[in-house]
């Protein structure tokens, strides 16, 4: 197994956790951070024995308080607009083949927040607190945050936020949407695994082209979206697992899927 710096990746069964590691400084993101992460991806995503990839943070303060602040400062213009920094990153994130757990410890601040949000779904401890406070440094989210955010929890709730750098705590994240479960950090870990149990329990190929259809349509036009569904429903209907999953069902069996 490859060993990171910045990050440990630890697999446990079908899932993969890619634990940020730098928890005296609340888990803050360095270019190297991000660095360690992407490679971590590759590994992740060649390891067929890993289903689901889930993104924490070491400790019980911090999932990840954002870009570190002492790079930032020395950011010039053109470092925001070279390819492969944080949005880059989280680009991956967000179209990676398997499916994608945001284990939501404590603080999910700027980058942080960004990363969760680039994640399929979200479950927060208690302890979590989420926001987007860029505003505060005078500069603005840069690594999906204005764009992830508004789609999840809508325009008002995504200015409300951005605008006046609010922090929102695990309750109001579930309410607005923003997190799909809230649970106390003793069973946090549990509560992730079940969640992965319960999509691992479908076709992955179904997972694989509902993650596309969902991430790739509600970017485009109602009727280009509509068109990427049909597609990807067409490729489901020419796979055995399709007709396991319908067999097993009129069969009163649990369906085996073999991914083909
Ligand atoms: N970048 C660099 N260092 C950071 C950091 C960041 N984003 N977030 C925290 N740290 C460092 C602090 O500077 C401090 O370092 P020190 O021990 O050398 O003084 C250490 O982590 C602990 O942080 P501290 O503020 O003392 O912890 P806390 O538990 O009281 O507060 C936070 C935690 C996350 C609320 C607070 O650290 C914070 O607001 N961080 C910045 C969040 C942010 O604005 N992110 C967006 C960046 S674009």
């Amino acid at each position: 197994m490859i060993t990171f710096a910045n990050i440990d990746v630890i697999k446990k069964g079908p899932l993969a956790y890619i634990v940020i590691n730098r928890p005296d400084q609340r888990n803050a993101l360095t270019k190297d951070t991000l660095e360690d992460i992407k490679e971590a991806l590759e590994d992740v995503r060649k390891d067929d024995s890993i289903a689901c990839l889930v993104f924490t943070g070491q400790g019980d303060r911090s999932f990840a308080a954002g870009a570190d602040i002492g790079q930032l400062r020395e950011k010039t213009a053109l470092d925001a607009l070279t390819s492969g920094g944080m949005q880059d990153v989280y680009n991956l994130v967000e179209s990676f083949e398997k499916p994608t757990i945001a284990m939501i410890n404590g603080y999910a601040l700027g980058g942080g927040c960004e990363l969760a949000l680039s994640c399929d779904i979200r479950v927060a401890s208690t302890t979590a607190k989420l926001g987007l406070p860029e505003l505060n440094l005078s500069i603005i989210p840069s690594a999906g945050g204005t764009q992830r955010l508004v789609r999840i929890v809508g325009k008002g709730k995504a200015l409300e936020m951005i605008l006046m750098g609010k922090v929102v705590d695990a309750e109001e994240a579930h309410r607005i949407g923003l997190v799909s479960e809230v649970t106390s950090p003793e069973v946090l870990e549990e509560k992730v695994e079940e969640v992965a149990d319960q999509i691992l329990s479908k076709g992955p190929l179904a997972v694989k082209l509902a993650k596309i259809a969902v991430n790739l349509g509600s970017d485009a036009d109602i009727k280009t979206g509509l068109m990427i569904e049909k597609l990807a429903q067409a490729v489901l209907f020419s796979t055995e697992d399709k007709r396991e999953g319908t067999t097993a069902f009129l069969e009163k069996r649990k369906p085996e899927y073999k991914g083909r």
